[in-house]
């Protein structure tokens, strides 16, 4: 029978007690699980365990736990020096280096030694546990337990059904996974599993749309910070993560998928990747970190108006409110069915580009300038985007030219839109302006990992919110912007670029269709 999860006697063995190793030792023993850590690199373990304890000390100082849970705790962490003295455990979680050979011959190796019922956990990121398992004599007590680095803060794990892994190993390692005090979701072993899977839209799009020359990166992250509400902006993330890091990952990923375009990497990233602007790390990535490297700051906003204004009608809700902006800007509205000779012409494109939408409508090039009506116009029902700034302003706007637009009409336009405080980015011309083609392609490939039947939608959100810390998982953030306008944009993109990447997944389809929540599972 396996080892009852809940028991006060429980004993695990870790292998591998560099960064994810300890962490897992900690909230195990924090856990009141008895560890036993081992290491290949000889006095590893035992300076991982000194390292733990005084990670403990440190949260007992402060307050975060009491002296008894840092003494019960610390008693609970034991160095072994040979795989031989894991023969008690009732797991075995392995965070060694992450090569597929090393593995398999690790646990071809503890499998002589542990017990029938023992569970061997894989912490891989980036293997398959299917493949880790296949060579074990017994692969259906193998399955994966993938944390996130630092493991006590990141409080989710993936536990991961390998094709050959038994129901009972997987609820063990749930239960396990939550006695530890973390977030426990199941998921499929595929690329990337929920999170790395999932994180894919985020900075591949943001590459994408710095690699048409439609805005600075420092724009871009701007607008996912203040107008769709993520903590750090996507080229913030790339610094912060390094390059060395996330490029492999995106290669990956991507051909594990057999270069399914929705996780096409970029050229941009191989680049400064090979001209070692790693990011944070090497001082330079994105922005500038060295001594003497200073913030630009943001231009100021132009104040001239406009001499009046007409707004297109292709969404009556959203004309209304730009209306009202102009209005309460002190600037005469036109509301003719067509513009004046000399108005600026505002158009509120979904998915399209202002280019399109002038078209279509018949109206000046020089004289239109697109805003984008899903992320920061802020009022009632359609706020979307939250401010991030904190500083009591709306949400960032953004504001889209075409090739023609002339300078005057374009500053004419961010003065309006800034008039009341708001803070304005002024992008070039593009298909889905910059927060609704990332929000879309995030979406897009949430509902994916859905549609694949990776894991459970609910499990999904879970993963993202907790694992990548974004405002909202996917399948909530689809809802809330509405699945039909993500499809719409997702639709639109597709017409005018070709490119398959932006697809539509049948998940988001069929719930759109259906006016239903993107986070229904079928029964
Ligand atoms: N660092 C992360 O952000 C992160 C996040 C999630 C998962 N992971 C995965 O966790 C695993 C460990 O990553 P890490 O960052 O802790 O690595 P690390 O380099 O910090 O530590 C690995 C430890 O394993 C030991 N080791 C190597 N081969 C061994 C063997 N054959 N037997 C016993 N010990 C051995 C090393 O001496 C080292 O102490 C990898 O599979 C990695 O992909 C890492």
């Amino acid at each position: 029978m396996p080892a009852d999860i809940h028991s006060a006697g429980l004993c695990i063995g870790i292998v591998g007690t560099g960064a994810m190793g300890r962490g897992i030792a900690q909230i195990a023993a924090q856990a009141s699980i008895r560890v036993l850590m081992f290491d290949a690199l000889h006095g590893a373990a035992a300076n991982a365990r000194e390292t733990v304890i005084g990670t403990l000390a440190k949260l007992a100082e402060k307050g975060k736990i009491s002296a008894e849970g840092l003494a019960a705790a610390s008693a609970k962490l034991e160095v072994v020096t040979r795989l031989e003295d894991l023969a008690s455990a009732s797991a075995i979680i392995e965070a060694i280096v992450e090569n597929l050979d090393v593995k398999k011959a690790l646990f071809q190796q503890l499998e002589d030694i542990i017990g029938a019922d023992c569970i061997l956990a894989t912490n891989t990121s980036s293997l398959s546990v299917t493949s880790i398992a296949a060579t074990c004599k017994r692969p259906e007590r193998v399955g994966g337990f993938h944390f996130f680095n630092p493991v006590p803060l990141m409080k989710i794990v993936e536990v991961v059904d390998g094709l050959l892994t038994a129901p009972w190993v997987s609820d063990a390692l749930l239960a396990l996974g939550q006695r530890m005090g973390h977030t426990a979701v199941r998921a499929k072993d595929t690329p990337g599993f929920i999170v790395n899977h999932a994180g894919r839209g985020f900075v591949t799009e943001a590459l994408r749309i710095l690699g048409e020359g439609v805005a600075d990166f420092r724009d871009v992250d701007r607008i996912m910070r203040e107008a769709a509400g993520f903590r750090m902006g996507p080229f913030e993330l790339l610094d912060l993560t390094g390059l060395d890091v996330s490029h492999p990952v995106m290669e990956s990923i991507y051909n594990q998928y057999y270069q399914e375009p929705r996780y096409r990497p970029s050229p941009i990233a191989a680049q400064r990747l090979a001209g070692g602007m790693l990011g944070r790390k090497t001082g330079r990535g994105f922005y500038d970190y060295g001594k003497d490297a200073a913030t630009p700051s943001e231009a100021v906003a132009p104040t001239t108006l406009p001499l009046s204004v007409w707004v297109s009608q292709t969404h009556p809700e959203w004309a209304d409110v730009l209306r009202e902006i102009a209005a309460a800007a002190g600037i005469p509205v036109e509301t003719d069915y067509l513009p004046g000779d000399n108005a600026l012409c505002i158009v509120t494109p979904l998915g399209g580009d202002t280019t399109t939408s002038c078209v279509e409508q018949g109206l000046d090039p020089r004289r239109t300038v697109a805003i984008d009506c899903l992320f920061g116009i802020q009022t009632g029902a359609l706020r979307t985007g939250d401010s991030a700034s904190g500083d009591g302003k709306g949400p960032r706007r953004t504001l889209m030219t075409t090739p023609l637009t002339t300078p005057a009409m374009r500053d004419a336009a961010h003065a309006m839109f800034a008039a009341d405080g708001s803070s304005v980015s002024v992008i070039r011309d593009s298909t889905g302006f910059v927060a609704q083609r990332i929000l879309a392609c995030i979406v897009n490939i949430g509902c994916d990992i859905a549609q694949q039947r990776v894991a459970r939608a609910a499990d999904i959100d879970r993963a993202v919110t907790l694992g990548l810390g974004y405002p909202k998982g996917p399948l909530a953030f689809g809802d809330a912007l509405g699945a039909r306008n993500i499809l719409h944009v997702l639709e639109t993109m597709l017409d005018c670029s070709g490119d398959p990447r932006y697809r539509p997944s049948p998940w988001l389809r069929r719930r759109a269709l259906l006016g239903v929540s993107l986070l229904t599972d079928e029964s």
